[in-house]
C-alpha cells in the first residue's frame, strides 16, 4: 500500500495533507512516511525469509536522519556505515554496535580506533594494508576486529557510471583473484579475524543478472578459500536494488531478489564437510527509503521560456542533487492538481543552468504559489544537500498517521555565518 495518496484532491502523507506541513514548517522540506519505511523494511525481510542466517544492515548513507534510523532499528535493522560520523548516527539512533558494518574505501586510523572503541561488529576491508593496520590498532586496544574482504568481481552492473562500483577500474574492493593471497598473508594477524567476503557492484540496479553473476564469483571464491583452510562464516552481498523513479519503469521486487539470492548461495551458505554455515549480510539503502519520502516545494514563478515555460520552484540542486549529478528523474506532482496539464521545464533558484530538475516534462499545470512534490526523494536526498548559494540546509519531517514532527531543522544562513570567523589580521 502506498502512503502518499490524494484525498479530497490534496496529496497526503499518511493522514497528513502536505498543505499542513508547508504551513507549519515552510518549504522546501523533505517529508517521510513512517508507515512506508516500516512496510519497506518488512517487505525486504520477508523477501529473505527463506534464508536461514541473515543480517540486514541499512546503508545509512541513503538516509542518515536519526529518526529514520530509529524506525529501522525498531525493525531489527543494523547499519552499513562509511564514516565515523555514520557510526555515531547509528549509535545515536539506538542501533547495536555489533549490528554495524563499517564499509568504505578510506577509513582513517582515527575512525578505526573510534569504531573499535564502541564495538562495531564488522569491518569490510578494501585493501590488504587496511587489514594490517586495523589488526595493529585492535591489538593495541586488546581487541580483535572481525572483518571481511571486499572483492571486486569485475561485473558491469548496467547502471549510471557514477554509481557503478563492481568494475575492475572502479576504486572499490580488491581484484577477486587476489583474495586468496590476501587471506593467506593476513591470516594469523594479531587483532584481526578475517572470515568472510563482501561485494557490492552498484546502485539503482534493474537487472539481477549482473548481481547473480557477481554472487556466483563470490561463491566460487568461498569454496577456494575454504579449500585453502580459511574459515568463512559471513558473506556481505551489499545493496543496490533499484526503485521506480518513473512509474512505468519497474525494478525487480525484493521477493524476486530474495529468490535469486537463495539460488545463487545455495551451494555454500549452509556449510558442509566441516565448514561452518555462512551468515548472509545485506546492505539495502535506496529500496528501503527511496519511496518513503518526497521533497515538498513551492512554485515561485512560472517564467516564460524560449520553448517551454520554466517552473521555478523554491527547492534547488543544493536540496536535491540527483538530477544535476546523475541526470536522475524524479516525478513532479502538484499537491492540489486541477486536472490540467502543461509541458514545462522545472528548475530551482541556484545560479547554474545545471539546477534543472526536468526539461520539456508533461506535468500537472501549476502556477506561482502552488505546492508540488518531487517523488521518490527519501534516498540520497536530504543527505546530499548543501548550502550552496548560501541557501538554508533543507529540513526534514516525519509523518506518523495523523501527526508529524520536524526530525531535522532548517539550518538557516545566520547559523552557518555564525560558525565562520573573520581573523584578527583582517580586522578593520
Ligand atoms: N553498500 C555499499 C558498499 C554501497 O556503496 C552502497 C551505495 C550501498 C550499500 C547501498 O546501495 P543502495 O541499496 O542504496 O543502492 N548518491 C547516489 C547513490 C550512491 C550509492 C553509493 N553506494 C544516488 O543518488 O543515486
Amino acid at each position: 500500500m502506498d502512503h502518499f495518496q490524494y484525498k479530497n484532491g490534496v496529496l497526503h502523507v499518511e493522514d497528513v495533507p502536505l498543505t499542513r506541513i508547508a504551513e507549519a514548517v515552510g518549504t522546501p522540506v523533505y517529508v517521510y512516511s513512517r508507515a512506508t519505511l516500516e512496510r519497506h523494511a518488512q517487505v525486504f525481510r520477508e523477501a529473505l525469509s527463506g534464508l536461514p542466517r541473515v543480517h540486514v544492515a541499512f546503508a545509512i548513507k541513503a538516509n542518515p536522519n536519526i529518526a529514520v534510523l530509529k524506525v529501522l532499528a525498531k525493525q531489527g535493522f543494523g547499519a552499513d556505515v562509511v564514516s565515523g560520523g555514520e557510526v555515531a548516527r547509528a549509535i545515536a539512533a539506538g542501533m547495536k554496535p555489533e549490528d554495524i558494518v563499517f564499509s568504505g574505501v578510506g577509513k582513517t586510523r582515527a575512525e578505526m580506533e573510534y569504531a573499535l572503541g564502541v564495538g562495531v561488529g564488522q569491518f569490510n576491508l578494501e585493501l590488504e594494508e587496511e587489514g594490517a593496520v586495523l589488526g595493529q590498532i585492535a591489538a593495541s586496544m586488546g581487541k580483535t576486529a572481525t572483518a571481511t574482504l571486499r572483492v571486486n568481481p569485475d561485473v558491469d552492473a548496467g547502471t549510471h557510471a557514477k554509481i557503478s562500483t563492481g568494475k575492475k577500474e572502479n576504486k572499490f574492493g580488491v581484484a577477486i583473484g587476489e583474495a586468496n593471497g590476501i587471506f593467506d598473508r593476513l591470516s594469523g594477524t594479531a587483532g584481526l579475524s578475517l572470515r568472510g567476503l563482501a561485494c557490492h557492484i552498484g546502485s539503482q540496479l534493474f537487472d539481477l543478472g549482473p548481481m547473480e553473476a557477481a554472487y556466483g564469483h563470490v561463491g566460487d571464491k568461498v569454496a577456494e578459500l575454504r579449500a585453502a583452510g580459511h574459515v568463512i562464516d559471513r558473506v556481505d552481498l551489499g545493496g543496490g536494488l533499484g526503485v521506480p523513479y518513473e512509474r512505468d519503469k519497474v525494478p525487480p521486487s525484493p521477493a524476486t531478489y530474495g529468490q535469486m539470492v537463495e539460488r545463487a548461495t545455495k551451494g555454500w551458505r549452509d556449510g558442509a564437510d566441516g565448514h561452518p554455515p555462512v551468515t548472509l549480510m545485506f546492505e539495502p539503502g535506496r529500496v528501503i527509503v527511496g519511496n518513503a519520502g518526497v521533497l515538498l516545494t513551492e512554485v515561485i514563478w512560472v517564467k516564460p521560456g524560449a520553448v517551454n515555460p520554466y517552473i521555478i520552484v523554491d527547492a534547488a540542486m543544493n536540496d536535491l542533487a540527483r538530477p544535476a549529478m546523475y541526470d536522475a528523474w524524479h516525478d513532479f506532482e502538484a499537491v492540489a492538481p486541477t486536472g490540467e496539464r502543461m509541458i514545462a521545464n522545472i528548475a530551482g533558484p541556484v545560479c547554474e543552468s545545471g539546477d534543472t530538475f526536468a526539461m520539456g516534462r508533461d506535468i500537472d499545470a501549476v502556477k506561482a504559489g502552488d505546492l508540488a512534490v518531487f517523488r521518490t526523494a527519501g534516498a540520497y536526498g536530504a543527505t546530499m544537500a548543501s548550502t550552496y548559494n548560501s541557501r538554508a540546509l533543507v529540513p526534514e519531517v516525519m509523518v506518523d498517521g495523523d501527526r508529524f514532527a520536524v526530525v531535522a531543522e532548517r539550518i538557516k544562513p545566520e547559523t552557518i555565518i555564525a560558525a565562520e570567523h573573520v581573523p584578527d589580521f583582517l580586522a578593520d
